[in-house]
């Protein structure tokens, strides 16, 4: 039980996993590949952040409702967000731009919908989406979606979750998808995660 808090493993304590160590090891790892396989390490750190109780009862359980940037990479523009949500919610499919994300579930759960798109990509107005994978996220797991990758998401009252972010995503273009009328639009800053 090498993660554990305080669990005394062959004689020797280990100490928590804290959100300077991670934020470190992610400055690290992204240094070194900052691509697919680099942020997919990133991944498991955050799952293995997760595992902190008291970085989940600090930053998740007893935070504030809203919006929260826990760190934002001067250098590599990656930013850590702690989303504390008070209300249920279902939001469209939508993409993270030229970015990636990693969402760590910290309460409750998260339905995750992952998309393709069936159209040609011919009309930047429109687009037809199809449904290829539907999960949920357990608190301790994380799961992610590389540059391009089209999701939805729907969660409980008081489903909290961390999210790694390749970039601060107001900062870039990025769309969501209504599956009704299959039009394709702008996001503006926090409309959606
Ligand atoms: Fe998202």
């Amino acid at each position: 039980m090498r993660d554990s808090v305080g669990v005394r493993s062959q004689g020797v304590t280990a100490m928590a996993y804290e959100l300077d160590q991670f934020i470190s090891d992610c400055r690290s790892i992204l240094s070194q590949d900052p691509g697919p396989a680099g942020r997919e390490k990133v991944r498991t750190q955050l799952e293995r952040l997760l595992q902190n109780p008291d970085f989940v009862r600090r930053n998740c359980e007893e935070a504030t409702r809203g919006l929260h940037v826990l760190y934002e990479d001067p250098e590599l523009g990656f930013q850590v967000l702690a989303h504390i949500n008070d209300k249920a919610r279902v939001s469209p499919p939508h993409d993270h731009g030229d970015s990636w994300a990693i969402y760590g579930q910290a309460t409750h759960y998260t339905d995750m919908t992952e998309w393709e798109r069936k159209d040609d990509g011919a009309d930047p107005a429109h687009a037809k989406l199809k449904p290829v994978k539907k999960y949920r996220l357990m608190p301790g797991h994380a799961g992610i979606y590389q540059d391009g990758k089209i999701h939805s998401i729907d969660y409980p009252d008081h489903a909290r979750f961390v999210r790694v972010t390749g970039t601060n995503l107001d900062r870039i273009d990025r769309v969501r998808f209504d599956l009704k009328t299959g039009e394709v639009m702008r996001m503006t800053p926090q409309q959606a995660t």
